[in-house]
């Protein structure tokens, strides 16, 4: 594998390439990334993973300054993924001017996550789309779990006309159901413990709206639920998973999407399923 910091070294590891897949990243890689590797490797050419830190998409007051940075062990963990080119840019790379050139989202990402974290996805699309125009990969995949963050991508290479096929990973999970996560790093061992309640949640939501239950109720018992374990609710939310609108009539994929805090850390999860 090679390692490229800079725009010249990664333009000079890619020439010759065809037909590369991209994996992007903040680092402090787990085995869902690995996954998000092994899948871009079966895509075909050459894997380029990249590991950036991106502060354009963090809020005031949130992690960005503790976000866990590893670097070597990130590199060790891709070779062994088999990755071709690791990109580890500078913020001055990414960002070498302040970034008034911004990607506007669709409406779609004012709910969700959209609504807690205000200019989160100004600054996630912002990053994928210079991502993409650096690396110009064929491919690049991205994992389910920021369910809301892959569907606005999708949107954004759709609407932009962007010459790359975007390709979804299923959530990595533990044994226990919680899903995958640098930020599971934050937590002690007690909240560790109680951290599944969250997939537990979503999957109840899921058997009650097949068993026929309103989805208002289904969700706010499960808001509730997880307010008297301790949690700090952000949402608890059905959407249609093709439109990411509450699921209507014509709804056939769902999607069961929740984000909540444990302590000091923020977890999200979802669970898609058919309904009728
Ligand atoms: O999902 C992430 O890790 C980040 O949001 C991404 C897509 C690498 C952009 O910084």
């Amino acid at each position: 594998m090679r390692t490229v910091h800079s725009l010249e070294d990664l333009r000079d590891a890619l020439a010759g390439c065809r037909a590369t897949a991209l994996v992007p990243t903040m680092g402090n890689l787990h085995r869902g990334h690995l996954a998000l590797v092994e899948r871009a490797r079966q895509l075909g050419g050459p894997v380029v993973a990249s590991v950036f830190v991106n502060r354009l998409q963090f809020g005031v007051g949130e992690d960005f300054d503790r976000y866990p940075r590893t670097l070597a062990e990130d590199a060790a963990a891709l070779v062994g993924a088999g990755c071709d080119i690791l990109f580890a840019p500078d913020e001055s790379v990414i960002y070498p001017e302040p970034q008034t050139v911004l990607v506007q989202p669709p409406p779609e990402a004012d709910q969700l996550c959209g609504a807690h974290r205000p200019g989160h996805f100004v600054g996630v699309l912002t990053v994928v789309c210079k991502l993409l125009g650096m690396v110009q990969p064929a491919v690049a995949v991205f994992g389910e779990k920021d369910f809301q963050q892959l569907w606005l991508i999708r949107r954004m290479v759709a609407q932009l006309a962007l010459p790359v096929r975007i390709e979804g990973q299923p959530t990595a999970r533990d044994a226990d159901g919680l899903a995958l996560s640098s930020r599971n790093r934050y937590l002690s061992p007690a909240e560790r413990a109680q951290a599944p309640q969250l997939y537990g949640v979503l999957c109840r939501v899921r058997d009650a709206v097949c068993a026929g239950a309103a989805v208002d109720s289904a969700t706010a018992l499960a808001e509730a639920e997880l307010t008297a374990a301790g949690w700090a609710v952000d949402y608890v939310a059905l959407r249609d998973a093709a439109s990411l609108r509450p699921p209507g009539s014509a709804t056939i994929q769902c999607v069961v999407l929740a984000a909540a805090r444990l302590g000091a850390t923020r977890l999200i999860d979802n669970l898609a399923f058919r309904i009728g």
